[in-house]
């Protein structure tokens, strides 16, 4: 009997109550496939912050070191706390744990409408893969003069060429099994040192992958051409703060934000991976038990996948799909299931 330990980080908001759904799903995906998890579960955010003045406690990395994965619902309570604040610690896990792949599939379900009208599921089928372990997300600037009209704020990116490397070949992989297509967000015709970098590495490695057409474009470009015609795109691999931004608009493409799920992945495995959705702690609908759990539950897949354990990962995508087929909405989708019935449809569609 195959046993794994899952760190579960419910967060805030509407974290708790996506991540319950997810976790139901995969006790029952469990219990159909014999694996046994072992959950502990780290109650880090708001409510641990007004208890102890921080949102996570000292050491909180060599808590979760151990574990086969970690899967979160989502973080954030801006009312009380700055973002930057308690959101410090997942980029700190994403960075320290060197999870420098963030996939992120954008893909319309059967059934449902994209905002883009008329458009199919065969049309909306992209994944953007987003570096994950520095770029823009690194820690490291400063403010002078602070408060004063004189104030100079400082926060540079750092964009190395093994970071760059390694994420691109991760791209050009991922388009091999898919339909060979890469597409590569830029900027390099303003910023000229790091994306010039980029564009450069990406004609370095493209002579290795024959099979895969590469392409860059200007992320200005790519979010216009993402809306006129998303059936161009299948693999986009762009920097950490480009690919933040193109996942938003992935998520809302592909049929709503309550539907992207999202990993953090570290490749060579010696570390865990942390599977999480896309969308945030959704503050406006939060405790009101309506939030869609669909993207937590496909983050559970993508970590059944990485767990190696690919049965169980294919029987949750497909009673998500059934589910959808059959008419299950939560009202960002327009209907009037509550978070817990999304998680019973889901849960009832998963066969014996
Ligand atoms: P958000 O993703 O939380 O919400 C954007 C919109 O999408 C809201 O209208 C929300 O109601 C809706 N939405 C999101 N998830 C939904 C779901 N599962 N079901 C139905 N509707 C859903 O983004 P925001 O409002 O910009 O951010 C809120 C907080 O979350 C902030 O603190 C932000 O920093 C944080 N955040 C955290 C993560 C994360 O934990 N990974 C990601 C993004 C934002
Ligand atoms: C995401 C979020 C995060 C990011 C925040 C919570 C730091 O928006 O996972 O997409 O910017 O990476
Ligand atoms: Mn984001």
């Amino acid at each position: 009997m195959e046993q794994f330990e899952i760190a579960l980080y419910p967060g805030d908001g509407i974290g708790p109550d996506v991540l319950e759904q997810a976790v139901r799903v995969m006790y029952r995906v469990g219990e159909r496939y014999g694996i046994t998890f072992k959950t502990k579960t780290l109650n880090w955010g708001y409510e641990y912050w007004k208890e102890h003045g921080t949102v996570v406690p000292e050491g909180f990395l060599d808590q979760i070191r151990g574990v086969d994965a970690i899967l979160l619902g989502a973080v954030g309570w801006p009312a009380a706390i700055p973002d930057h604040v308690t959101l410090a610690p997942l980029v700190q896990i994403r960075q320290a744990f060197d999870q420098y792949a963030c996939v992120r599939p954008a893909n319309l379900f059967s059934g449902l409408q994209s905002v883009l009208a008329g458009r199919s599921p065969e049309e909306i089928d992209f994944i953007v893969i987003r570096e994950n372990s520095e770029g823009e997300y690194i820690d490291n600037g400063g403010r002078f003069k602070l408060g004063t009209p004189d104030e100079v704020a400082v926060q540079t990116a750092i964009h190395t060429r093994k970071g760059v490397e390694r994420i691109l070949r991760f791209g050009f992989e991922t388009a091999r099994r898919r339909r060979g297509k890469l597409t590569m967000a830029t900027k390099s015709n303003a910023q000229k040192y790091s994306y010039v970098m980029w564009d450069d590495i990406l004609e370095e490695l493209q002579p290795e992958y024959p099979d895969v057409e590469a392409e860059r474009m200007h992320c200005d470009a790519a979010v216009m051409n993402l809306v006129r015609c998303p059936d161009q795109f299948d693999v986009i691999v762009a920097s950490n703060l480009f690919g933040d931004l193109l996942t938003d608009l992935g998520g809302i493409l592909g049929g709503g934000l309550g539907l992207a799920p999202s990993s953090n992945e570290n490749p060579s495995r010696e570390f865990p991976s942390m599977f999480e959705p896309v969308h945030g702690s959704a503050p406006d609908i939060a405790g009101k038990g309506i939030a869609n759990p669909i993207a937590a539950i496909l983050s559970l897949a993508m970590m059944l996948d990485h767990l190696e354990c690919s049965s169980a990962a294919r029987d949750v995508r497909a009673a998500v799909e059934t589910a959808l087929l059959q008419g299950a909405r939560t009202p960002d989708l327009g209907g009037q299931l509550s978070t817990v019935a999304m998680g019973d449809a889901v849960v009832s569609c998963i066969a014996d």
